[in-house]
Order: C-alpha cells, then structure tokens, then sequence
C-alpha cells in the first residue's frame, strides 16, 4: 500500500491566532458573525458529513449524479495528470473522478487540501489505498492563503466541489478566483461546484432539516469558541435561524439570542451585551444563477469551457480555463 504524505501549511500557533483575529473581527461587525471556517473542527466534519446523507441536502446528491454522468467527459476535456481537491473533506464524490482519471491512464498524483486535518488525513490514507498508482500528497492548508503551495508541473485540474465558493462572500469570491486564476498554466482547469438558485421551500428545507442535523452544525460554531476562547456562549439561550434572503440570493444561517445577555470571551478579550433577539451570523451559502457565475469566473480571468448540471437543474459544474 502506498502512504500518502501529508504537508501541513497551517503553523502550530494559526490555529488560535487567526481564531481570535476572526472572531474579534466577526463578532465586533454588524450583523455580529462567527467565521465559518471553525465549524469543522472533529465534531463538526462528522456533522458535515451526516447533512450529506440527509434525504433533504439535494446539493450533494445533485452533485454526484453530474459526477456519475460526466466524469469521463471531464476527464476528457481536462486531460489532467494531477488532480487538486480544494477543501476536500473526505474526498467521497471525487472518486468518480479519481477513477475515469485513472480510467483514461494518465494520472499521476492527487492533491487534497483541507484545513481539517484528522479528516484529511484519513481522506488521504483511504484515497492512497484505493488508488496504488496514484501518489497521494495532501495540504492541511487554507485555501485563501495557501494557492502558492499547489503543486507545480505536469497538467492540473483544481476541483472546487461541495458549493463551498457559495460559503465565501461576494469579495472573498473574487479575491480566490483571482489568486487561482493567477496561478493557473496554460493546459490547466478548474472544475467548479455551484448550487443553482431555486425555490425558497426547497432551500429551506434543505438547511433546516427534521433531524436538526444542520443545526447541530451550526450551532457548533459556539461550542468551538467556548472550548477554543474560553468562552461562556449558553446554547440554550439561542435558536437556530435559518433564512432565504432573495435580494442577495444566499442561504443565511444564523442563532438568534432569545434573551438578553452577557457573553464573556476571555481568549478574545472580549465582553459582548447580546440584546434579546439580537442575531449572529454563522454562515452563508449563495446559489448561481449560470449566467451570473460566467461574468464572475470572467471578471477573474477565467473563462467557461463547458458546463453541466443535474437532470433537474438543481446543481452546476463548470469547467474553466485561464483566458
Ligand atoms: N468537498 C466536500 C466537502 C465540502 S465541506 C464535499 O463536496 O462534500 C467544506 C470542506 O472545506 C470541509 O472539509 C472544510 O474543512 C473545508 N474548508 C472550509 N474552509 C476552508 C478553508 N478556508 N481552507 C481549506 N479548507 C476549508
Ligand atoms: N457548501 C455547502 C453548502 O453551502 C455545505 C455547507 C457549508 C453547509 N456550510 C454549511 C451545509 C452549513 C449546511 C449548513 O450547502
């Protein structure tokens, strides 16, 4: 079996510096949020990974079902010999790509960066197992800051799944799109997951689940700052909001204090008075429309190759290249 190798981009300090930097910044805004890139600490990648199987969270299902169809054809079209998985989770769809690649014989290495490090690594044992020819070099890095580490050389597609560009916002967009672009080679691509904008019913039912798995989630966005900041947040003391704001067309998920209260943050430095019904933040997830993802990945320097969705129309994967 081969091993995978792991680089870790993330120094041993990022963790709770750029976690009080966040907070601080997050929490002192209007509307007061947590940064959502927390949410995955053990607990909550095992959340994540339990909404992907929930009957109501059509993205992933949408998503593989393009993968199933046409993973050849991107297979095709790219004509990669490495493939690079930004915030790769587990990596479970991306094997319909890992195997019309391997298909086609030309394959040689496959790059996952997560900032999770226990689920990368497992991610990358299991993927290094499953494809013996393949060499497995995975990045715990964050892929707004870490672009520059990728691997070099040969021909890369960068795939970019799961809707996660819709967790940035609108600026955080198209400074990553930007950085990509940048860094993209002729002969290269970036193959894209976008959730497509649809009827608020089905979005909603789709982060408000019957099980309240989407809420555990996001309500772990408090038990992280408790344990990591030394923080007094009291989940009781909070419901779970999720809403469809159709001006700027994003899922919003946020925990609304139900009573006044004093929050004290002693890793932060912070005290906040929360007003009764007083609102935060915890994440974002904006749906495309096609049209508007174009001008998007254009603005960027990036233009469309081909795109695909889903019988249903419900989710997009759009391959780009640099021009
Ligand atoms: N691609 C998978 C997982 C999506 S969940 C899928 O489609 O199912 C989002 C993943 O991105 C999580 O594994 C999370 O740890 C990772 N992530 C979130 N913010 C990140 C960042 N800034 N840099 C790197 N990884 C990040
Ligand atoms: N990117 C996916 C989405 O927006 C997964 C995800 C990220 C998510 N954060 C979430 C799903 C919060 C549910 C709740 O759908």
């Amino acid at each position: 079996m081969s091993e995978p190798q792991l680089k870790v981009l993330l120094d041993p300090d990022w963790e709770t510096g750029s976690l009080v930097d966040d907070v601080r910044r997050g929490l002192l805004s209007h509307p007061r949020t947590l940064p959502p890139r927390w949410l995955y600490d053990d607990r909550g990648s095992a959340l994540f990974d339990q909404i992907t199987r929930l009957p109501e969270y059509y993205p992933f299902l949408a998503e593989r079902s393009i993968l199933e169809q046409h993973a050849a054809d991107i297979a095709a079209a790219s004509g990669a010999t490495t493939l690079v998985e930004l915030g790769s989770g587990t990596s479970e769809k991306t094997r319909l790509l890992l195997d019309a690649f391997t298909a086609k014989g030309q394959l040689t290495r496959f790059t996952p960066v997560d900032v999770s490090e226990g689920t990368l690594r497992e991610a990358a044992a299991r993927i290094a197992a499953a494809y013996p020819g393949v060499e497995v070099v995975g990045l715990v890095g964050d892929f707004t800051l870490h672009l520059g580490h990728l691997p070099s050389g040969g021909r890369r597609m960068v795939a970019f799944l799961g809707g996660t560009i819709g967790n940035l916002y609108r600026e955080e967009r198209a400074a990553f799109l930007g950085a990509l672009a940048d860094l993209l080679e002729p002969g290269d691509s970036f193959l894209l997951g976008t959730d497509l904008v649809k009827s608020a019913d089905r979005l909603i039912a789709a982060y408000d689940d019957s099980a309240g798995v989407t809420e555990a989630f996001i309500r772990n966005a408090l038990t992280v700052v408790n344990r990591e900041l030394g923080a007094d947040f009291d989940q009781s003391a909070f419901s779970y909001v999720p809403f469809w704001d159709p001006h700027m067309e994003r899922m919003d998920l946020r925990l609304r204090a139900e009573v006044p209260q004093r929050v004290r943050l002693p890793g932060a430095g912070l005290e906040l008075d929360l007003a009764m019904g007083e609102e935060l933040r915890v994440e974002i997830s904006t749906k495309f429309r096609p049209e508007r993802l174009a001008a998007e990945l254009e603005a960027a320097g990036l233009g469309v190759a081909q795109a695909w969705t889903d019988d249903a129309g419900d989710f997009a994967l759009t391959l780009a290249t640099k021009g």
